[in-house]
Order: structure tokens, then C-alpha cells, then sequence
């Protein structure tokens, strides 16, 4: 049995590569460490909670001294690292909350894997898991590749490159082998009705505006999430030491598009006239310095470790209010307390 670590399977996309490593490798014992912050909830990973080779570990990154302990006590073999602060309008108001989980708990986590590694890192592996924020913002054409410059504009994906940049150089000054991945904006169950797609929902089902920033027209490529959670299985289990992949979805929309199909979908399934939840639409200040435009060539991955995304959007969109209309308590809960606050100060 291999124990593996997996930070932050509490929140959005760790639930759904906790799921799929608990129940793909039963020769596995994941560890999840999860601090349970606003974003984090075990409601996500409910099902597998009873499963033999699976533990819950409530933990603070930035504590390194439980970590070195859970890492002498466990001796993982793998790290798969996910734990962050992840949404980009709370990084401006908090920047430094940023620098805090995503460079300082990552150095963390490094430090404590080289220091129980030591110099026997046959068969280990430290999986940083990033966005493609880091580059920066595309013009209207062209696409980011693993070579593409780090060029990053928001607190949130400054931190999320300088968190990379420290894997990097783990690697190269001390042999830890690591390999890193940048993808794209994921949407899918489990969501945190803070980032467009379930805000948008959510507002949608209590019919609350639906803010878009600025002219609507920034554009980004999105990926259901449970694309992603295969595509880092594989690139755990099969990508090269020292390398990085981009993970993509191929599919742009710009912003407004996407909430005008959102729209026409949720009016389907709620059984409201066609055009109703349009007329909720309403453009709102723009988010200070707002990137244009992402889009990933995921040819790499493709073609090395012959990955690509299993569902169009319009399905995987489908799948995702699905899931939102029938998990309506996980929403109701999610979205009490300090949602309200953060909500009010957001769009005041
Ligand atoms: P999320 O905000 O939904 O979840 C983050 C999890 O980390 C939560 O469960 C939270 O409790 C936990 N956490 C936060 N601070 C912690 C700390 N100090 N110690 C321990 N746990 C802590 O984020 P997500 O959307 O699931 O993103 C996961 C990872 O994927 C992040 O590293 C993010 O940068 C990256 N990523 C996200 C997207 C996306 O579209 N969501 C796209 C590309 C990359
Ligand atoms: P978001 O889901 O926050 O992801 P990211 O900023 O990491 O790409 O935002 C996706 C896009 O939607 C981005 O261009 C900002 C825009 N957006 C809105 O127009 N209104 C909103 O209320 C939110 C949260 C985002």
C-alpha cells in the first residue's frame, strides 16, 4: 500500500481527484489535508468517506511543523497538491492571504518532501497542481504553451507563478522530482458559488442579477472538471519528472456568450419562458485589471500522453446544472453565513 497526499480534496477540483484516486487505486491509501477554509467542504467527498484507504486530515499547510510530522508519521510517496486560495476578486482585496496558502504553504510542503525524501526520491513524486493565469493575458489569437513567458496580472495568479516558479527550482537545485500542470478555468458539481458559472446559477434558480464585468466580451476556455481529475491521474502516474503540461479544454467562449447558453439551458430546465433569465443580466463595474483572454494549447498532453476532455461544454454544462438543481441544500448551506457578507461587499 502507498500512501499519497492530496491537499485541499475538500474544495472544488481536490473532491473530484480525491473520488477518483480513492476509488481508481484501491493500493492507495489517500490522505486528504484540507484546513476547511470558507471554499473547503466534506459534504464534497461524502460518499467515499468510509472507504478502507481513504483518511481525512484537518490541517493548515502553513503550519509546518504538523506537516512534517504527518510526513514522518505517513512517509508518503506522492503529493498531489491542490490546497490554495483560488478566486482572483478575493486576492485583490486580500492579496496577502494569497502569498500566505500559495507561495509560503507550498514552500511548506516542499521543504517537508525534500526533507523526508531526502536523497532517495526513486519513486517519489511532488505533483503541483496550477492555472494558466500565470501567463498572463492573450491578445485576440494565439494560444499558451508550456514554453510561454509567466506574465501574471492578479494577486491570485502572481502568487499561484511564484508557488510554481519554487517547484521549479526545488527541482532543479535539489533533485525533487515534480512535475507541474496549468489549466484552464474548470466548471462542474461542487463549485463554490463565488466564480461565474455557479454564481451564475445559483442567482439564476433565485432569479438575482446576473453581474457581468464590464463589456462581457473577456473570453476564457473552460473544462469540466472531471476531465481535469483524469488528466492529472495521468500525468501522476505517466508524465515525465521536471515537466510541465497544459490542460485545456478547446473551448473559448467569451463571457457573455457563455451566460446567454447558461441562460437558455437553466430556462429549459426550469420550465420558464424562453429569454427570462436573459433579462437578468446586468453589467456591472469591471474587476480591475481583468485579462482579456485565456486559451490553452493542450497539444502535449494530447499527444504525449494522449489525454483530451471527454465532453463538449454544452453537455458538460448540462451535467453541471444537473447537479446544482438537485443538490440544492449543498447550495442553500454553501451560501449562508459569511457568503452573505462577501456577496454584499463584492457587488455592493
Ligand atoms: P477551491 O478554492 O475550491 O479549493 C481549495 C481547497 O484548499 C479548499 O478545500 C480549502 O479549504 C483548501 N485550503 C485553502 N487554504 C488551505 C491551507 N492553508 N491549508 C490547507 N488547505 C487549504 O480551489 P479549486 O478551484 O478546487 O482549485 C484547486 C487548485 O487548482 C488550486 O491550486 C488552483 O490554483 C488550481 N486551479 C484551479 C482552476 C479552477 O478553474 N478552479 C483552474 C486551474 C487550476
Ligand atoms: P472566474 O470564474 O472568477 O474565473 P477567472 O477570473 O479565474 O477566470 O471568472 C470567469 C470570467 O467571468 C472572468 O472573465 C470574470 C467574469 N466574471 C463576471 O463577469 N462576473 C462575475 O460575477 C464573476 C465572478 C466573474
Amino acid at each position: 500500500m502507498k500512501n499519497i497526499l492530496i491537499t485541499g480534496g475538500a474544495g472544488f477540483i481536490g473532491s473530484h481527484v480525491v473520488r477518483r484516486f480513492v476509488n481508481q487505486y484501491p493500493n492507495y491509501h489517500v490522505f486528504n489535508l484540507d484546513a476547511l477554509t470558507y471554499a473547503g467542504n466534506l459534504e464534497n467527498i461524502k460518499d467515499i468517506e468510509n472507504k478502507p484507504n481513504y483518511t481525512f486530515v484537518k490541517g493548515d499547510i502553513l503550519d509546518e511543523a504538523f506537516l512534517e510530522e504527518l510526513f514522518a508519521k505517513y512517509q508518503f510517496e506522492g503529493v498531489l497538491h491542490l490546497a490554495a486560495e483560488s478566486h482572483v476578486d478575493r486576492s485583490i482585496t486580500d492579496p496577502l492571504a494569497f502569498v500566505k496558502t500559495n507561495v509560503i504553504g507550498t514552500m511548506n510542503l516542499l521543504n517537508v518532501a525534500k526533507k523526508q525524501w531526502k536523497d532517495d526520491f526513486v519513486g517519489k513524486r511532488f505533483y503541483h497542481i496550477s492555472t494558466d493565469e500565470v501567463y498572463g493575458s492573450l491578445g485576440a489569437t494565439g494560444l499558451f504553451t508550456e514554453t510561454t513567458a509567466y506574465d501574471p496580472n492578479s494577486p491570485y495568479s502572481a502568487s499561484k507563478a511564484a508557488s510554481d516558479h519554487f517547484v521549479r527550482a526545488y527541482g532543479e537545485t535539489y533533485g525533487l522530482p515534480y512535475v507541474i500542470t496549468n489549466c484552464s478555468n474548470n466548471y462542474g458539481p461542487n463549485h463554490f458559488p463565488e466564480k461565474l458559472i455557479p454564481l451564475f446559477i445559483h442567482n439564476i434558480i433565485e432569479k438575482k442579477p446576473l453581474p457581468v464585468y464590464g463589456d462581457g466580451k473577456y473570453t476564457r476556455d473552460w473544462l469540466f472538471v472531471e476531465d481535469h481529475a483524469v488528466a492529472i491521474d495521468l500525468v501522476f502516474h505517466e508524465g515525465k519528472n521536471h515537466e510541465t503540461y497544459n490542460i485545456g479544454g478547446f473551448n473559448e467562449w467569451q463571457n457573455i456568450d457563455l451566460v446567454k447558453l447558461l441562460c437558455q439551458q437553466m430556462d429549459a430546465k426550469l420550465g420558464r419562458a424562453v429569454g427570462e433569465s436573459e433579462k437578468l443580466i446586468s453589467y456591472v463595474k469591471d474587476r480591475p485589471g481583468h485579462d482579456l483572454r485565456y486559451a490553452i494549447d493542450a497539444s502535449k498532453i494530447n499527444k504525449e500522453l494522449g489525454w483530451k476532455p471527454s465532453v463538449t461544454f454544452e453537455q458538460g454544462l448540462e451535467k453541471t446544472i444537473d447537479w446544482y438543481l438537485s443538490n440544492e441544500e449543498w447550495l442553500k448551506n454553501v451560501t449562508s453565513g459569511d457568503y452573505q457578507k462577501y456577496y454584499k461587499e463584492q457587488y455592493k
